[in-house]
């Protein structure tokens, strides 16, 4: 923490708070506000946390205004290129990238973490076959604290760890099965002579029936989407896994609560939302028609793909995905209508005078879904891809959060409503 400080005044008491600035190691100072209660007799006010940091990380920035994005200092464009996922995974978790020793010994350590128990198995084929599979997802991970919860200690470093590992190791397994089971497909075990992406790739499309070898392109293709998705600060899904943490609550509880935020469509649920819009866009000639649904105030329509919390340049992620989209499609010797629609999308956007003065720019979501369509991933698994890459980064920071004690969050209201009334029995109402 600096010595700067910023004094608040009460104009209407006089009152006045002295208010510490406290410096990171990059990005915006930040005033510690909490002496403002005690000392002014005001709460803060900040609905959608627009101005609001909530913690202390060393996980990843984000320079918004520039369109910066840096895993523990690494610029997302260097790991992009040069890293894989589960090195990333690594550097994430423990704040440093591995020695080869070191990322042999974490890659067996997924790997042999990689089977569900088979009573997990059952439970899926509970659900029904069309149930949407993040809704499956949200509640399969939130039950392996029923598996996995008397063993664990909270309190021990080591067993947090473990935990961790765990959810990496277990979330394509998981996903796969409840992609099998809305096909009608038996389970498929995981391989471990297989990479962490080829396995999930093995597990999601092997038949008993025929030999399935993996794609390189796509084991590839999505091993940098892995990458992409895997941390990125305190976005919804990873202030809610912080937030049901500050609780106490098991991590599998957090990662499930984390799943049922990322859904959303604002949030990671954007995805499979781009598809269905592009779907419904459907030619060259509508997009304009589309354009200016997004812009009508009266519309609820927008453009899903475009805009950002904390982006107001392009987002790093998308450009890297926007490249590699045309790259996957080369490589598979395929092209997809669809890529030349969010082109045009994109083209138009960013000469409207709507989208430049609110510098809406395309986000991770706007290209992901043209490579999973390209490798064959349903629709309806997109979001659960990005949660698979994402639970690296909610246990990393759920790992970081623990590390420190953190109070309970809980955060204050307005409140708007009735004040004091007398209760009036039903028969005279
Ligand atoms: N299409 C049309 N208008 C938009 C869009 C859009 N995609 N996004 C924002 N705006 C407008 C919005 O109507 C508002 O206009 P005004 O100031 O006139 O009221 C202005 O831009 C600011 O929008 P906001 O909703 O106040 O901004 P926010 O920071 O609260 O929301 C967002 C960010 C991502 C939720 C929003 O841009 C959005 O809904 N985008 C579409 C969904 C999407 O792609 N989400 C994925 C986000 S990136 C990946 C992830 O988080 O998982």
């Amino acid at each position: 923490m600096s010595e700067q400080r910023v004094t608040l005044t009460d104009e209407g008491s006089g009152k006045s708070v002295e208010l510490p600035v406290i410096s990171g190691t990059e990005g915006e100072p930040t005033l510690s506000i909490k002496a403002v209660p005690s000392t002014l007799g005001y709460f803060t006010y900040d609905p959608g946390f627009t101005a609001t940091a909530s913690c202390t990380s060393t996980i990843t920035f984000i320079d918004g205004e520039k369109g910066i994005l840096r895993y523990r200092g690494y610029p997302i464009e260097q790991l992009a290129g040069k890293s894989t996922f589960l090195e990333v995974a690594y550097l994430l978790l423990f704040g440093e990238l591995p020695t080869t020793d070191e990322f042999d010994g974490f890659q067996s350590d997924i790997t042999h973490h990689t089977m569900v128990h088979e009573k997990l198995n059952t439970f899926i084929s509970g659900f029904h076959y069309d149930a949407h599979p993040m809704a499956m997802m949200a509640g399969v991970v939130g039950s392996l604290a029923a598996f996995y919860h008397d063993k664990m200690d909270m309190s021990d470093p080591e067993h947090r760890v473990q935990a961790a590992k765990r959810m990496i190791a277990k979330m394509p397994t998981i996903a796969a099965a409840c992609y099998r089971h809305h096909m009608g497909r038996p389970v498929a075990y995981p391989n471990n002579e297989l990479t962490y992406t080829e396995n999930f790739l093995d597990m999601m499309f092997s038949v008993p029936a025929e030999k399935y070898i993996v794609d390189p392109v796509a084991a590839k293709a999505i091993d940098l989407l892995y990458i992409l998705h895997a941390d990125h600060e305190q976005n919804a899904s990873t202030s809610t896994v912080r937030l049901v943490g500050s609780t106490g609550a098991n991590p599998y509880a957090c990662v499930s609560a984390g799943i049922s935020a990322l859904w959303g469509p604002a949030h990671g649920g954007a995805n499979e939302k781009v598809l269905i819009m592009l779907d419904e866009i459907g030619d060259l000639s509508r997009v304009g028609k589309y354009i200016d649904k997004a812009k009508d105030k009266d519309d609820p329509f927008r453009l899903m793909g475009f805009g950002h919390r904390v982006y107001k340049n392009y987002d790093p992620r998308a450009s890297i995905i926007r490249k590699a989209a045309h790259e996957v499609l080369e490589n598979l010797g395929t092209s997809d209508p669809m890529m030349d629609l969010a082109m045009e999308l994109e083209r138009i956007a960013l000469e409207d005078e709507y989208f430049v003065s609110k510098k809406l720019y395309p986000n991770v979501d706007f290209y992901s879904g043209i490579i999973y369509k390209a490798l064959g991933i349903p629709v309806s698994m997109f979001t659960v891809m990005f949660a698979i890459a994402r639970t690296v980064g909610w246990v990393s920071q759920w790992l970081e959060q623990e590390q420190t004690p953190t109070p309970i969050g809980r955060p204050r209201q307005v409140y708007a409503g009735p004040t004091e009334r007398e209760y009036v029995p039903i028969e005279s109402r």
